[in-house]
């Protein structure tokens, strides 16, 4: 079955379009899919920008505005529908809000996926902020999360909070911690993209990333990150068909 997987996580800056960059670089230029990219705010359409064009296709759904929900998710269902036969997965970057605009519609996003046969799968980037922390619990119970059975809820270490993973743990039992990236690396990659964004290191762009060192860190830092997705990403990973 071909995946929808959504990159999702309360609060903005918790590392969504990063998870969702992270996906891309590894099914776009390591396993060489064909993939749809869905960014679901036209304010920070970060992944579609940075990586729209090696996408067999991408779009930008306003998923953020709750009182526009139904017609938002009426048209995530219709590009999918639209798109899924000329593509090996569709990855969707949330916005910060979509616990107000798609969990409460999980039921029918997953009936939709489920009538074209495709199949659901999340990465939930958690926040320490109590509040997130409730909407990340409500989507594992009754929300998106709970729709699907390959998740993932990360810790991402960057927030600083050590008690972030063990907390999570107990929500659910596989949670993961996201890396920190390497601030040098990091400091350079902001001076030079306007985002954040990994394939970088695969040279794409040698004149963004000079120093061999740098180089090496980021592409490791991309290995293990991808490596912690693998419970959602591993058996897209490697190859064609
Ligand atoms: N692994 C990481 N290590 C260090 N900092 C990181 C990491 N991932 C993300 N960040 C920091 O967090 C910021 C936000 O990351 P990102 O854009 O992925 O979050 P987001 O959840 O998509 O935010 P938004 O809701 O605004 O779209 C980055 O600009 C960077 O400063
Ligand atoms: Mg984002």
């Amino acid at each position: 079955m071909k995946p929808v997987i959504f990159s999702h996580g309360e609060k903005g800056g918790v590392g969504k379009s990063t998870v969702a960059a992270l996906m891309c670089d590894a099914l776009i230029f390591r396993g060489e899919k064909r993939i749809a990219i869905v960014d679901g705010d036209g304010t920070t359409d970060d992944v579609t920008r940075r990586y729209g064009a090696h996408a067999a296709s991408s779009a930008i759904i306003g998923l953020a505005d709750p009182s526009e929900k139904e017609r938002a998710i009426n048209k995530l269902v219709d590009y999918i529908e639209q798109v899924h036969l000329d593509v090996d997965a569709i990855v969707v970057n949330l916005p910060a809000t979509a616990s107000e605009t798609v969990d409460p519609e999980a039921e029918i996003i997953r009936h939709a996926l489920e009538d074209l046969d495709l199949e659901l799968r999340i990465v939930y980037s958690a926040s320490n902020n109590t509040v997130a922390f409730e909407a990340l619990k409500q989507s594992f119970e009754n929300g998106l999360a709970q729709a699907c059975e390959k998740r993932l809820a990360l810790a991402p270490a960057f927030l600083r909070d050590d008690g972030l993973l063990e907390r999570l743990k107990k929500v659910v039992p596989d949670a993961a911690e996201f890396e920190r990236l390497p601030a040098d690396t990091y400091a350079l990659i902001q001076q030079h993209a306007t985002i954040p964004m990994y394939h970088l290191a695969l040279g794409n762009h040698p004149d963004a990333l000079k120093s061999p060192i740098q180089r090496i860190r980021i592409s490791g830092w991309t290995q293990r990150g991808i490596k912690t997705l693998a419970p959602v990403l591993e058996d897209l990973m490697g190859g064609g068909e």
